[in-house]
């Protein structure tokens, strides 16, 4: 690190990526923990000097003024923090996929106002962000996002018809929170991810591609213009990516073990995509645009909660989703007003489809 002391806000202390970034920040000399946020869980076994428990994230950053703001809330409640973050110009590490998903036409201008950056923490995205080193969208062929393909990969529809949250929170290679663990079972979680990489690199969706790389070893790659394709490839262990937000431009140390390349399974498969319709579902509303994306993000989160609560069957997810996407009006997203009616408007429609 340089001299300086990088003041960290962490939105979302005690979920899987905030604890995994206490533990980052703590190895590091350079970082400094200047303020920690949970929704509801108590924040006592966290030393940072301002703490918050519920509450409004944007009055916490304001008394924090902190130099990178690591957003690692999950879902819409994560918006406010995203855009505030931009509008300063302060660095946003962003986890909060959900954030860039549901508001990214404001967040873009709000990034250009504000003048700040996006580093991302989404493993895929850190690695796209990596191999991309600021390259311009014209240079770039296709983005191509890999993915586990999560518990349930290579079943049937009829395989899925019992699963339950259980099983569909056995992940095969990643530790993380429920609900983006039920994302990757469902593939919601690559769909939201399409979007999220649309709105990062401003790249058309037609070239933002998704394969499946079971073990995780690979994390994105990108195809340029004269026929190269870089990869990036490591461990699946979020510790990377977050230490390479909150470090960028430089790399510090972590625990990790260096790949053993001889010891490595590298395969790609085509994602199935009939019995998982969540991307098919993603990219409809990414093309939409306005506020449509929001709506999908809104329904998703109503019915992965439905599910977990064992209110809902697996493949009723899609069908909750996909339903709500057809009834909302497609309205434009002007400002954050747009954004919070589109969101209640379509978790008010999924939870009368999922009833
Ligand atoms: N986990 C991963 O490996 C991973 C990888 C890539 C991207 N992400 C993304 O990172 C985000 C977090 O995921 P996660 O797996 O860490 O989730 P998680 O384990 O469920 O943790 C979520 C965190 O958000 C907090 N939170 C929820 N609502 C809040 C609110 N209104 N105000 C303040 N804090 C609030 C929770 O606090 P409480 O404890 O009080 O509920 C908790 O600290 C998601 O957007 C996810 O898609 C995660």
């Amino acid at each position: 690190m340089g001299l300086e002391t990088k003041r960290v806000a962490l939105l979302g202390a005690t979920g899987s990526i905030g604890r995994q970034a206490i533990a980052v920040i703590a190895a590091n000399p350079g970082l400094e923990l200047c303020a920690a946020a949970s929704g509801s869980t108590a924040l006592d076994d966290v030393d940072a000097p301002l703490k918050q428990v519920g509450g409004d994230l944007v009055e916490l950053l304001e008394r924090a003024e902190p130099d990178v703001v690591l957003n690692a809330v999950v879902g819409f409640a994560g918006i406010h923090a995203t855009l505030w973050a931009l509008e300063q110009g302060v660095d946003l590490a962003l986890a909060n996929k959900e954030s860039l998903v549901a508001g990214g036409e404001l967040a873009r201008t709000a990034l250009v106002r504000g003048g700040g950056r996006i580093l991302p923490v989404d493993s895929e995205h850190s690695a796209l962000f990596q191999c991309l080193e600021g390259r311009s969208g014209e240079q770039v062929d296709t983005l191509v996002l890999t993915g586990s393909g999560g518990p349930f990969r290579g079943r049937t529809r009829d395989e899925l018809t019992e699963v339950t949250p259980e099983q569909a929170l056995a992940h095969p290679t990643w530790r993380m929170g429920p609900k983006i663990t039920v994302d990757s079972a469902t593939l919601a979680n690559k769909g939201l991810e399409v979007i999220e990489a649309h709105f990062l690199f401003d790249v058309p969706y037609e070239r933002i591609e998704v394969v499946l790389q079971p073990t995780s070893i690979v994390h994105s790659l990108v195809r340029f213009r004269d026929g190269a394709a870089l990869a990036h490839l490591g461990y699946p262990d979020m510790r990377v990516p977050i230490s390479y937000a909150l470090t960028y431009p430089l790399r510090a140390e972590t625990p990790l073990a260096p790949l053993d390349l001889t010891s490595l399974t590298l395969e790609f498969q085509a994602p199935d995509t009939e019995t998982f319709p969540m991307l098919a579902l993603a990219r409809e509303a990414g093309e939409r645009g306005g506020t449509a994306p929001c709506a999908f993000n809104a329904a998703n989160e109503v019915a992965v909660a439905a599910f977990l609560a064992e209110e809902l069957s697996f493949l009723s997810i899609p069908e909750v989703v996909g339903e709500t996407l057809a009834a909302v009006g497609g309205a434009p997203a002007r400002d954050v007003e747009d954004l919070l009616a589109a969101d209640r408007e379509a978790r008010e429609l999924a939870r009368k489809v999922a009833a």
